[in-house]
């Protein structure tokens, strides 16, 4: 398991590999997904058959990017779910309780996790008693729509983002939100996906992502895997590549999307979108609608992630900072609506953004495919 198979797509299906699958039945199952922090010099799968490794997956971004995580949870929770045997329905629902508690503390800005959670445990509360097995197998049908249901949107992203995009456009990506970032093809990378099997030819910066390099080594990977011509650039590059005029759109994922549109995403989109703003050009945000908290009016409350220091100062592998110094490591950051050209969803793209738009749209009906 350990060539580094091209991230291309197979003939007339989806990407060549799987994010987070689960293999097996409910009862002796386990959850099989990429190590990303691998990536791109080692293609490894591992196999989570407990509660803390599926914990530990999400905590150290084995498997990363929102929607990923919202599915990885899903399946960690059947995973909880049979811990403590499936004599009756009651037993399964209280160690899904369990389970599911211990993975809202993995990660906190991805409203996924949470999302798919709640999904998890309302499945588990409306179950009748008695039947164990019974409950979870449903729980395990529960997961798989999740993931399922991801892939649908991720494809209904990319059909409605890929007219934003014209012929010969430069396009500048943070972070990834590509085919490992989702169950399957992305939210930012599906409207470059879509675009260049629409025939267009694009050229695309990665913004390499300190401290993690999600854009060099997992964006990188999943474009030049597609034949997409991909350039790695520092984080630091971008307002210069943008002022020589190579930059005609912005697309970024998103992590969690306030009601007003203002959207968290990984560390540095929110200068991206400053400087595109200066420059003129437009930026979008690109999620499914199980990236929206509506229960938040702004961004304002968004739980901000913060990870270790060593991140930042051991990241190559050697000390890049003396010992001792200060170090603040935000994992994710909030654009303001007022710098987001348009989101794009897999109801439609939602332009010019506010509460009443972002209300609109999700009122429309979901993907049927
Ligand atoms: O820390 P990560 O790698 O999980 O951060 C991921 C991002 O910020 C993505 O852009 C976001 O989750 C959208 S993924 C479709």
């Amino acid at each position: 398991m350990t060539s580094v198979p091209p991230a291309g797509p197979r003939e007339g299906a989806g990407q060549p590999f799987r994010t987070v699958h689960w293999v097996g039945d409910a009862a002796g199952g386990r959850l099989r997904m990429i190590d990303q922090t691998l990536l791109p010099t080692e293609f490894v799968e591992i196999d989570c058959d407990d509660v803390e490794s599926v914990w530990w997956a999400i905590k150290r971004l084995s498997v990363r990017g929102a929607p990923a995580i919202g599915v990885a949870a899903a399946y960690g929770s059947v995973i909880g779910a049979r811990s403590r045997g499936t004599a009756d329905a009651a037993t399964v629902r209280e160690a899904l309780r369990t389970a599911a508690s211990r993975l809202r503390t993995s990660r906190p800005t991805a409203v996924n996790l949470f999302w798919a959670l709640d999904r998890m445990e309302a499945v588990a509360d409306a179950a009748p008693p008695g039947d164990g097995p019974a409950l979870l197998d449903r729980l395990l049908a529960e997961a798989d729509a999740i993931a399922e249901e991801d892939r649908a949107m991720c494809r209904a992203i990319g059909r409605h983002g890929a007219g934003l995009i014209a012929a010969g456009d430069g396009v500048l990506t943070h972070c990834n939100a590509g085919g490992l970032a989702t169950a399957d093809y992305g939210t930012a990378l599906a409207v470059i996906f879509s675009a260049h099997e629409q025939g267009k030819k694009l050229h695309v910066f990665a913004d390499e992502t300190r401290p993690l390099l999600q854009g060099a080594r997992l964006t990188a990977w999943e474009l030049a895997g597609r034949g997409i011509d991909v350039t790695v650039i520092c984080d630091n590059m971008a307002a210069q590549v943008m002022k020589e005029g190579r930059v005609q759109a912005v697309v970024v994922g998103a992590d969690r999307i306030a009601a007003n549109g203002d959207s968290a995403n990984k560390i540095g989109t929110y200068g991206v979108a400053v400087l595109a703003k200066h420059h003129g050009i437009p930026f979008y945000v690109a999620a499914p609608s199980s990236t929206f908290d509506l229960s938040m009016p702004d961004g304002s409350g968004i739980p901000i992630e913060e990870r270790d220091p060593r991140e930042v100062t051991e990241g190559f592998g050697r000390r890049t900072a003396p010992e001792g110094v200060g170090v603040y490591n935000p994992a994710f950051d909030v654009t303001p609506a007022a710098l987001i050209t348009g989101i794009v969803t897999e109801r439609g793209v939602i332009g010019p953004v506010s509460t009443e738009t972002v209300r609109a749209v999700l009122a429309a009906p979901p993907a049927s495919s």
